[in-house]
């Protein structure tokens, strides 16, 4: 392969998860969302190197603004001889094209940028239909914003069943979901999801949502693994925590001398989430890369860090909200029903 990279990581050490289509997911994927702060040309760099470095999972959305040029690196490992059914290749669906009619074009338009004929995992990424642009701030919001209905929801799933029918996506998932919404999917879904994204890191542990979605069957994909240190303004709040400060990941890193990120990718790997870790710094990337082959965490060490969620959301979703006078915990069915319109 001519891609080849001196320090690079044999794909084949990462472990996978396997879904009952027999597919295999690598336990560890690239984020590309650049937070408003890194070009499309720096991410689709980071994916072309960290493929030739050893992933063989990344995270993609049209919202992101850059699955062109992250398709023009795939298109370049394809002729270094990577071959497609070795890499994961997770999208997602837009906010703004959730209508019937927009779901099935909308994929279309992903795997014409990203150069694929199927993705292996499309995700509806909200699930409101609700539209923000790209670099908004906190304040944002969509005249024509609504809250969940599920008929409308469903008629959207209807069209992500089409795709699976149809080849052009091999499974379908969810993100940014709560348990009732989820349960109602469940009910009508005749293809379920097999994967539910939500944000994870040790200060934001969501246990009731994880086990619920671990009971059936469904796997945690967990983003903001690293606590999102680069996150836009808009997600920003004054009591926000720092995931890669607190003194139990500082402990842990210092005694295996490690970096705090580090122990945030093996953490989750062990618990049972594929984290997505965002860089477009090699050795970031590298480093979680490494977390994600690493011997495991102690069961103490695995104790010490349960023991730090303290409930920290970072990506509220304030730009969803669809009236005046919410905050953003409407979105997210604090009293375990769906917040109603
Ligand atoms: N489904 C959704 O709604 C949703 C929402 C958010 C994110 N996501 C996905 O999840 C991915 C990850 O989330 P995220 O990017 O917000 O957060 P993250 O992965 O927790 O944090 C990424 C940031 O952490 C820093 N970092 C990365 N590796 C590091 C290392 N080894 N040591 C120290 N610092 C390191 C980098 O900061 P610097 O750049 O400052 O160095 C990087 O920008 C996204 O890229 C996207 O693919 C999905």
């Amino acid at each position: 392969m001519s891609g080849f990279v001196p320090d690079s990581i044999d794909p084949t050490l990462v472990p996978v998860y396997r879904f009952p289509t027999e597919a295999t997911m690598p336990k560890i994927g690239l984020g590309t969302f650049g937070s408003d702060k890194y070009s499309p040309q720096q991410i689709a760099d980071a994916v072309r190197d960290a493929v030739r470095s050893g992933y063989r999972h990344v995270d993609c959305a049209a919202v992101y603004g850059n699955e062109r040029e992250i398709g023009g690196a795939l298109r370049d490992l394809a002729a270094e001889g990577v071959r497609r059914d070795d890499l994961w290749v997770t999208s997602k669906l837009w906010n703004d094209r959730h209508a019937e009619e927009d779901v099935v074009p909308a994929c279309r338009q992903t795997l014409a940028n990203l150069g694929l004929d199927h993705l292996d995992l499309y995700l509806v990424h909200w699930p409101f239909p609700n539209y923000h642009a790209p670099g908004v701030d906190v304040s944002a919001r969509d005249p024509h914003a609504q809250p969940y209905r599920h008929e409308a929801f469903m008629a959207t799933w209807r069209q992500m069943e089409r795709l699976v029918a149809s080849g052009l996506v091999r499974h379908i998932g969810t993100s940014n979901m709560t348990i009732p919404k989820l349960r109602l999917l469940l009910r009508d879904a005749a293809i379920r999801p097999v994967v539910d994204q939500m944000e994870l890191h040790p200060h934001f542990q969501q246990p009731e949502l994880f086990d619920y979605v671990v009971s059936e069957g469904i796997l945690p994909v967990g983003y903001c693994p690293l606590g999102s240190p680069s996150r836009p303004e808009r997600d920003r709040t004054p009591n926000d925590t720092s995931d890669m400060d607190d003194p139990a990941v500082l402990e842990i890193a210092d005694r295996r001398g490690v970096t705090p990120a580090w122990v945030c990718v093996r953490w989750a790997i062990q618990r049972g989430q594929v984290p997505i870790p965002f860089s477009v710094k090699r050795a970031q990337y590298l480093d979680s890369l490494r977390a994600a082959i690493a011997d495991p965490l102690s069961e103490g060490e695995m104790a010490a860090l349960a023991a730090i969620d303290r409930g920290c959301r970072l990506i509220k979703g304030q730009v969803f909200l669809w009236k005046e006078g919410q905050t953003w915990e409407d979105l997210w069915d604090p009293h375990g029903e769906i917040t109603p319109p």
